[in-house]
């Protein structure tokens, strides 16, 4: 992306800080007996290492230091459990700040011996990931080698994830947290979330959230999510652990599962990249299999397009239920990315997006619609502008970059996305309004990001 001499330079500037960060924020583990880097999300906070922050940071760092990518692909793959799961988080045992820490979780009969992780996942972008190593890569042979030694451990992702989580073979994956669904505290997640009683939740559980909780510690009471969300979210992680982990009891006894739409269009670029990267390396058999799980996941999501609201909507099926979720956010826009959006659809979700009353604020697009009574400018993906969902609307939008009216909105919300954070700095979430009246320049969750680092590099090279 380049734009006049002085806007280049402020640019290349930020390019620059955004590899700082990357660096001050990796660290050095060991696995199977060789050293390699890892990020970190954050200093403050996040010092361990999440899923998708990590397949995102590598598609920064394929830009700057390859083998730092596969590093990071390595590491956060050295998680891995027997049955193919992949963690949300792989703990880093000397940092014990972070609520809820490995204590809460007691994973270690499951996990990789030496490692420790969280029970639940996060949306499956690692794949995506891989074939965009392999697209920016500058040594091909170098990436090839990489591709073959890390494909049989995603593919095992895959497997697992379409056994377990769809065992009905209906094309969309069950998320049973709503911290796997990535948008943390989304309004999607409300409705969904009352099947918990609060009463219900031990008291032992809410001493322990209300007296452990980091995020609180560090972080602006007005931007995190509320107590009773947290007694919840913890509420699920101890019944899952009762379960001793088993996936299918997970699935059939959680009171939260949800068919999300993000999570699942996440699922579907994915799997065209494994197929893709199957392709490349002349095994059609499997590129045959990945590319059959795309067209079925994408006709799913077809199906998820509410006519009447025009917009695509998660579907609660908790305990046997088939209840659509209405709610308005960004999620509805993420189709665009496993390209499931019809030419018929597609003007009308172009004008929502640009629509100044929903999502074309000063910095859009922000999680959640600006006219939902759920929206709330400074509060964790309830309506803050996340820089990981922006990377999907940009790519989402190049799928239809071929209709000048998308061209147009893509080129835009690129140029914005890269101005929001050359001006206001390497946050976690941003106000999608110019002044936030808070002094801070919209600044908002813990500083010097990892992904938003990661994420400017990528769309720096777009
Ligand atoms: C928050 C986000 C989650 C992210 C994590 C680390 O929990 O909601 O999506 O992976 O932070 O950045």
């Amino acid at each position: 992306m380049r734009g006049g001499a002085a806007a280049n330079g402020k640019l290349q500037k930020t390019r620059k800080k955004a590899c700082d960060i990357l660096f001050s924020n990796s660290d050095k583990v060991w696995r199977n007996g060789s050293a390699v880097r890892r990020t970190v999300p954050s200093r403050e906070n996040y010092t361990h290492q999440w899923l998708w922050d990590s397949a995102t940071c590598a598609m920064g760092l394929i830009h700057v230091d390859p083998q730092r990518a596969y590093d990071e692909v390595y590491s956060v793959l050295s998680g891995q459990w027997k049955n193919g799961f992949l963690p949300h988080i792989i703990f880093d045992p000397k940092s014990t700040g972070y609520f809820p820490g490995p204590k809460v979780w007691k994973t270690e009969k499951y996990s990789p011996k030496g490692v420790l992780t969280s029970g639940i996942t996060q949306p499956p972008l690692v794949g995506f990931s891989l074939w965009y190593l392999y697209q920016n890569a500058p040594n091909k042979k170098g990436v090839i080698e990489f591709l073959k030694s890390v494909l049989p451990q995603v593919k095992k992702y895959h497997d697992f994830l379409k056994t377990y989580r769809d065992s009905e073979d209906s094309g969309l994956l069950t998320i049973v947290h709503p911290w796997e669904g990535g948008c943390d505290n989304s309004p999607l997640w409300d409705s969904p979330l009352t099947q918990i009683e609060l009463d219900d939740v031990l008291d032992r559980l809410k001493k322990l959230v209300d007296s452990k909780r980091s995020d609180l510690k560090i972080g602006n009471h007005n931007h995190r999510p509320q107590s009773a969300d947290y007694h919840r979210y913890i509420y699920l992680v101890d019944l899952f652990k009762k379960t001793a982990w088993n996936q299918e009891k997970m699935v059939k006894i959680s009171p939260f599962a949800v068919k999300d739409v993000l999570f699942n269009s996440i699922w579907c670029m994915s799997n065209e990249a494994l197929a893709n990267c199957f392709r490349m390396l002349n095994q059609p058999k499997e590129a045959k299999k990945y590319e059959g799980l795309a067209k079925q996941t994408r006709k799913a999501l077809m199906g998820l397009w509410s006519k009447k609201e025009k917009l695509f909507l998660d579907v609660d099926v908790s305990h046997g239920r088939n209840k659509p979720i209405l709610e308005n956010t960004i999620g509805t826009f993420a189709p665009l990315l496993a390209k499931a959006v019809t030419l018929d659809q597609l003007p009308s979700l172009i004008t929502r997006l640009t629509d100044p009353t929903q999502y074309w604020t000063d910095s859009p697009a922000p999680t959640t619609a600006v006219n939902s009574p759920k929206f709330d400018k400074e509060r964790y993906w309830r309506g803050p502008t996340w820089p990981i969902t922006n990377f999907f609307l940009i790519y989402g939008l190049q799928n239809y970059i071929k209709y000048p009216y998308v061209k147009k909105v893509h080129d835009t919300l690129l140029k914005k996305t890269l101005t929001m954070i050359a001006d206001r700095g390497f946050s976690e979430y941003f106000s999608p309004f110019k002044t936030n009246g808070a002094g801070n320049s919209g600044r908002l969750g813990f500083g010097n990001f990892s992904w938003t680092a990661a994420i400017f590099i990528a769309l720096y090279e777009k």
